[in-house]
């Protein structure tokens, strides 16, 4: 972030410096996290042997759910963190500014409730595709 957008839309406090710190660190554990999803679902599985009931399956593991919680928390907040740095290097009317940044809150919000309550309410056993519980949800 630059200094005239710090003056401009915040001031260097301790939350900025938090956030530069937790870049640094989140992007560590992201290296780790997210690298071994990668061997695991695409080396060690591969792609052929991924379909919906697989991915909802390995959640029967408490295991998995949590490390797939960890890779959609710490992706998702790394990720709107450096946006939010982006739109206040980038965008300067402050309108703009504080409009982007609240959808991208509110956004960010919707996908970790989401994305949690898929990995933690997933039943695979009453779930057999992906159109199957669209129907489900409509036929309701
Ligand atoms: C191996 C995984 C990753 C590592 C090691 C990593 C590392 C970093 C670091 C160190 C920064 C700070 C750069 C700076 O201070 O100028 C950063 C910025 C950023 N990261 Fe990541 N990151 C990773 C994955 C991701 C992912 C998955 C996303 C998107 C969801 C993401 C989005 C961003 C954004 C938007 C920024 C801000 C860019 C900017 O300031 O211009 N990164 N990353």
């Amino acid at each position: 972030m630059s200094a005239i957008s710090r003056l401009k839309y915040g001031s260097p406090n301790r939350f900025e410096a938090f956030s530069w710190y937790f870049m640094r660190v989140s992007g560590a554990v992201l290296l780790l996290v997210a690298v071994l999803h990668l061997l695991i679902m695409h080396v060690w599985y591969g792609v052929d042997a991924i379909d919906y009931r697989f991915v909802v399956g390995r959640w029967a593991s408490p295991l998995v759910q949590v490390y797939d919680l960890a890779l959609l928390l710490f992706a998702i907040t790394h990720g709107v963190n450096g946006t939010r740095w982006v739109i206040d290097d980038y965008i300067h009317s402050r309108g703009w500014n504080l409009t982007l940044k609240a959808a991208l809150y509110v956004l960010t919000v919707i996908f970790i409730l989401m994305g949690a309550t898929v990995i933690f309410t997933f039943d695979p056993d009453t779930s057999t595709t992906a159109l199957n519980t669209v129907a489900a949800v409509f036929a309701r």
